[in-house]
């Protein structure tokens, strides 16, 4: 496996490489749900590349970028076992050398819930998801549901702005209590972790009142945040929503296309979320 850390290398790599080549962008601290993208990925393709980037631009200035957790080395090896042709691993001086000045700035579908709740966020997912796809040029990338925003943001900037790849969507891994696989649930303290499936049972109950028939979004996501509220550790709600699957607009009862029920929520100081899709 290969380990490269510029833009010009990685191209080269690429434009080399077997195809069909698949990709998957992480930002380290990998985790079964990352593993679950490169199993497939590995599936279907003749090459498989993986990336490795904090990326700094899609942090707000008072959240977690010091602290998000870097484990390279343990990745490294993850993605050796996995069978990975190349990782991408480019300092942040690469990605943005001075002078940097271009910007993708996502529409609609990044407006509410994280975007809403983490301002720039989104321009910043975009704008390195299009770098890596420029210099990668892979025939199919793989994200995971959880960030099921952020998927419906990437699938919109592709076929907005024609890019040649294949988004593809893997489901969320969950740990046995049902928490959402994700890298921030290294930093919930033990007591946090026993609290944090809450968000999780908080999407079972919308989606159960969804099967006996409720349309109502408000109840819907009233059940949600009744079970929130349910858990002392829970500090904090930023969202409760329920959106339309693709498009991510809020809406006042669920339809025959598939919505999504989506959670952000502080457990401790850890924001945790996660979402169902009624289908
Ligand atoms: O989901 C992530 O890990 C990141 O948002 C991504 C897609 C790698 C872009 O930095």
């Amino acid at each position: 496996m290969k380990v490269i850390k510029t833009c010009a290398e990685m191209s080269a790599l690429c434009q080399a490489a077997e195809r069909p080549l698949g990709l998957v962008p992480t930002m380290g601290a990998l985790h079964e749900g990352h593993l679950s993208l490169t199993r497939q990925a590995r599936a279907d393709n003749a090459a498989l590349a993986a990336s490795i980037f904090v990326n700094p631009t899609q942090f707000g200035p008072h959240e977690d970028f010091g602290s998000y957790p870097r484990r390279l080395e343990r990745d490294l090896e993850l993605l050796a076992a996995q069978g990975t042709d190349v990782v991408f691993a480019p300092p942040p001086e690469e990605i943005y050398p001075a002078g940097f000045d271009t910007w993708i700035e996502p529409g609609a579908v990044a407006e509410g819930m994280e975007g809403a709740a983490r301002p720039g966020h989104f321009r910043g997912v975009a704008t390195v998801v299009a770098k890596l796809f420029g210099i990668t040029r892979p025939n199919r990338a793989y994200f995971g549901q959880k960030d099921g925003q952020q998927v419906a943001v990437i699938r919109k900037i592709t076929t907005d702005l024609n890019l040649a790849v294949n988004i593809i969507t893997m489901p969320t891994i969950r740990e046995p209590d049902g928490l959402a696989q994700s890298s921030r649930n290294a930093n919930l303290t033990p007591e946090q972790r026993t609290a944090a499936p809450v968000v999780y049972r908080a999407l079972r109950a919308a989606e159960s009142l969804w099967h006996t028939g409720e349309r109502d979004a408000g109840r819907l996501q009233a059940a949600a945040r009744a079970v929130l509220q349910s858990e002392p550790l829970v500090e904090s709600v930023d969202y409760v929503s329920v959106v339309d699957a693709d498009t991510m607009a809020a809406v006042d009862a669920v339809s025959n296309q598939p919505a999504m029920v989506a959670i952000a929520a502080r457990v401790g100081s850890v924001r945790l979320i996660d979402n169902v899709v009624l289908v």
